[in-house]
C-alpha cells in the first residue's frame, strides 16, 4: 500500500502542496518519497529513500518549479526501499513520470517485452514498466495523443493500480487511472487534486470525487474529465462533500485503525494473491529440499506458523516444527545445523526474539527463509530468500490483516510444494486454488454479515472473567489467535488449547456461564468437536460457536453463533474463521472503554528480547 498524490494549480507552486499532502498519506507507506513537477515544458524530479521529513531536510522537496506535479510515498513490495526503486518512475527519455499504488501482476512479461525493444530499466519495481509501455505505445503509434497512448497502455496492465502520470508531451495535464487501488479527486477554487486517500487534500477542500475501477481521469487547472478506459465513454460524476475531520479521514472514517484494518482484509488478501511467482517458487524449492524445517515466530505470527504446519503436513506431506522464537535457541540452538531450514515469519521483520533465533541458526549454517511485511527490514537482510506479504502498513498494535495475509501466503507455499511433490490430485489443486481466490470475498461477507452479531455477543459477555478458545486440528491455531486478540486489547484472561485437551485438566475451570468459544469448520474433526461442546455444555459453559453457515447441529447446541460462508477447505479455514474473533476482541475492548489501537504495555514491534 503506497500513497500517491498529484495536483494542477491555477496559482502557486505544486511541490509544497504535494509534499504536505504526501505527509498526510505517510500512514500508507514511508520507505521512500519522490516528487516530479513540470515547468516551462521541462520535468523536475527529486526522490530518495527514507521518510518524507528526512528526505525533505536533505533535498528540500518544496524547491521544484511548476504549478503541476505528482508525488509518492512508498511501501516497498517489489524491490527494496532504495532510491533507485522510489517513485516517480520515468521512461527512457525522462519525459514521462509515473507514480503508482498497487501491484502489476504481469510486469515481468512486460519488462522482458520492453527490454527486447531496447528499453532500459533502472529499478526492480513493477511500476517502471508503465512509463516505458506508454513510451513504446507512442513510438508505435505516433499519431496518438498522449492521453490516448496512456489509455491504450493501461489495457495491457493486469493487476491493481492507482496511477498519476505527467509528461512534457502534454505539460498542462495529469492523467490518473484506477483499477482496484483507491483513487479520489479533490477540487477547489485554485485547482484539482488526485490522491490515494481523502486525508491528502482534506485541509484544502472537502469536495471529493470518487474514481471507480476502469476509469481514466484527465486533470487540468480548469477541472477534471472522467472516461472509461475500456471504450472512452464519458463519465459524469459530481463532487460530494466530505464531513470527516482530518483525524477521522486518516482512518477513512473508522474510529480506530484496528477496525479499519479488519475491514481492509478483503483488499489485503487480494494483494497476497498477486505474489511474485518467482519468490514463491524459490521458497518452494528450498522447502522441498529441506531436511528439517522450523517455523520460527512470535505472537500472532507464531499462530500463522502453527496453522502453516498443518497446511504443509496435510498438503505437501512436509513435517515442519513451529517454534516460539523466544524459545528457539534454548530448544534447538545446539541441534540446528547446515541441514536445517528456518522459515521465519515476522510482520515487522524487526522482532528481537525472531532476529536472535534466526541469527543463531544462521551462525550454524542453517538456510534462512522468511515471510515479512516490511521489505528492507532486518529479517530480509539476514535471509537467503524472503517474500513480502504485501499487507501495507499495519498501524493497530494488534495484528489482524497481517495475520490473514501471512496465512494466505503460507497456504500458497504449501499448495505449491504439494504440486511440486505430486502429493495432491489436479482436482484438489484446482479446488484449493479456486477457494484461495474466493477468500477475499468470503472474508468480505463475514465482516459485512456478522459484525452486528459479534457486537451483541461482545456486549453480553464483556464482563466475563475469563474466556476459553477451543478448536481441533488447524483450528487450534485459530483458537490461539482469538485468545491472544482478546487478551491483548480487552485485557480478559483467556485460555486456548486443542479441544481434545479439555478433559486432561482445563475443564476443571468451567463454571456456570463460562464463555467457551469453539472454532467449528466442517472438517474431519467436526463430529468429535460436537462431543467437546457437549462436555462443556454439561458443565454449564456458555457456548459461542464460529460455524459454517447452515451448520444446524452446532447452532442448536450453541448459546451464540457466528456464521462463516461454507465450503472453505479446512486448511484455509483459519483465514475466514479468525475474522469474527478479531471483531470480538475489538468490540469487547470498546465495551470496556479501552482504546483498541493502543493497548496497555504493548508495542507494535517488540524490538527488545
Ligand atoms: C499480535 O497482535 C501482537 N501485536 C504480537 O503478538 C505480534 O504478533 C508479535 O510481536 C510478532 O510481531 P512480528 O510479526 O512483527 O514479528
Amino acid at each position: 500500500m503506497c500513497g500517491i498524490f498529484g495536483c494542477v494549480l491555477k496559482e502557486g507552486n505544486a511541490a509544497p502542496v504535494i509534499r504536505s499532502s504526501l505527509k498526510r498519506l505517510e500512514y500508507r507507506g514511508y520507505d521512500s518519497v519522490g516528487i516530479a513537477t513540470i515547468s516551462d515544458g521541462k520535468i523536475y524530479l527529486k526522490k530518495d529513500q527514507g521518510k518524507i521529513d528526512d528526505v525533505h531536510k536533505i533535498l528540500n522537496l518544496d524547491d521544484l518549479p511548476g504549478n503541476i506535479g505528482i508525488g509518492h510515498t512508498r511501501w516497498a513490495t517489489h524491490g527494496a526501499p532504495l532510491k533507485v526503486n522510489s517513485h516517480p518512475h520515468a521512461d527512457c527519455t525522462g519525459e514521462i513520470m509515473v507514480v503508482h499504488n498497487g501491484i502489476i501482476e504481469n510486469f515481468m512479461a512486460l519488462r522482458t517485452e520492453l527490454q527486447n525493444l531496447d528499453h532500459t530499466f533502472v529499478s526492480k519495481t513493477d511500476t517502471e514498466v508503465i512509463p516505458h509501455l506508454i513510451e513504446e505505445t507512442l513510438k508505435e503509434n505516433p499519431k496518438l495523443s498522449f492521453v490516448d497512448a496512456v489509455q491504450e497502455s493501461l489495457k495491457r496492465l493486469e493487476g491493481s493500480y492507482a496511477l498519476a502520470i505527467i509528461s512534457t508531451k502534454e505539460p498542462d495535464k495529469i492523467i490518473c487511472a484506477r483499477n482496484e487501488s483507491p483513487l479520489v479527486l479533490g477540487i477547489n477554487g485554485n485547482g484539482v487534486f488526485c490522491a490515494s486517500d481523502i486525508p491528502a487534500f482534506l485541509p484544502v477542500t472537502n469536495k471529493a470525487v470518487m474514481v471507480n475501477n476502469g476509469e481514466l481521469v484527465i486533470l487540468t487547472a480548469q477541472g477534471y474529465e472522467i472516461k472509461k478506459i475500456r471504450d472512452s465513454s464519458p463519465v459524469s460524476r459530481e463532487p460530494v462533500t466530505i464531513e470527516w475531520t482530518a483525524e477521522m479521514a486518516v482512518k477513512q472514517g473508522y474510529p480506530h485503525f484496528m477496525i479499519k484494518e479488519i475491514h481492509e482484509q478483503p483488499e489485503t488478501l487480494r494483494n497476497t494473491l498477486r505474489m511474485q511467482e518467482h519468490y514463491l517458487d524459490l521458497l518452494t524449492t528450498f522447502l522441498d529440499r529441506a531436511n528439517e524445517v522450523f517455523l520460527v515466530a512470535c505472537g500472532t505470527s507464531y499462530h500463522a506458523c502453527l496453522a502453516a504446519s498443518y497446511m504443509f503436513s496435510k498438503l505437501a506431506f512436509l513435517p515442519t516444527y513451529p517454534v516460539y522464537a523466544s524459545e528457539f535457541i534454548e530448544q534447538h540452538g545446539k541441534s540446528v545445523n547446515i541441514d536445517s531450514t528456518i522459515l521465519a515469519v515476522s510482520q515487522s521483520g524487526e522482532t528481537a526474539d525472531t532476529i536472535a533465533a534466526v541469527t543463531c541458526a544462521q551462525q550454524r549454517a542453517a538456510t534462512i527463509l522468511s515471510l515479512t511485511n516490511v521489505i528492507g527490514s532486518t529479517l530480509t537482510r539476514i535471509s537467503r530468500v524472503y517474500i513480502g506479504q504485501q499487507s501495507g502498513p499495519e498501524i493497530g498494535v494488534a495484528a489482524t490483516k497481517t495475520f490473514t495475509s501471512q496465512l494466505s501466503v503460507l497456504a500458497q507455499l504449501a499448495l505449491r510444494l504439494a504440486k511440486k511433490r505430486g502429493k495432491v490430485s489436479q482436482d484438489e489443486i484446482d479446488s484449493l486454488e479456486e477457494n484461495l481466490d474466493k477468500l477475499p470475498d468470503i472474508v468480505d461477507t463475514v465482516v459485512k454479515t456478522q459484525e452486528e452479531k459479534v457486537k451483541q455477543i461482545a456486549k453480553k459477555y464483556k464482563d466475563s472473567k475469563v474466556f476459553f478458545f477451543l478448536g481441533r486440528g488447524i483450528s487450534t491455531a485459530t483458537a490461539y489467535e482469538g485468545r491472544l486478540k482478546l487478551m491483548e486489547i480487552a485485557y480478559i484472561p483467556s485460555i486456548a488449547f486443542p479441544a481434545g485437551e479439555s478433559k486432561h485438566g482445563p475443564i476443571s475451570l468451567v463454571e456456570n456461564g463460562f464463555p467457551v468459544v469453539f472454532i467449528c469448520p466442517k472438517d474431519d474433526s467436526h463430529k468429535t468437536l460436537i462431543g467437546n461442546i457437549m462436555e462443556m455444555k454439561a458443565r454449564g459453559a456458555s457456548i459461542i460457536a464460529v460455524v459454517e453457515e447452515g451448520d444446524e447441529e452446532i447452532k442448536t447446541l450453541a448459546d451464540e453463533y457466528v456464521e462463516v460462508p461454507k465450503g472453505i477447505p479446512s486448511v484455509l479455514s483459519p483465514i475466514p474463521f479468525a475474522v469474527p474473533l478479531q471483531l470480538l476482541a475489538y468490540y469487547v475492548a470498546l465495551e470496556k472503554g479501552y482504546n483498541p489501537d493502543m493497548p496497555r504495555n504493548l508495542a507494535k514491534s517488540v524490538t527488545v528480547k
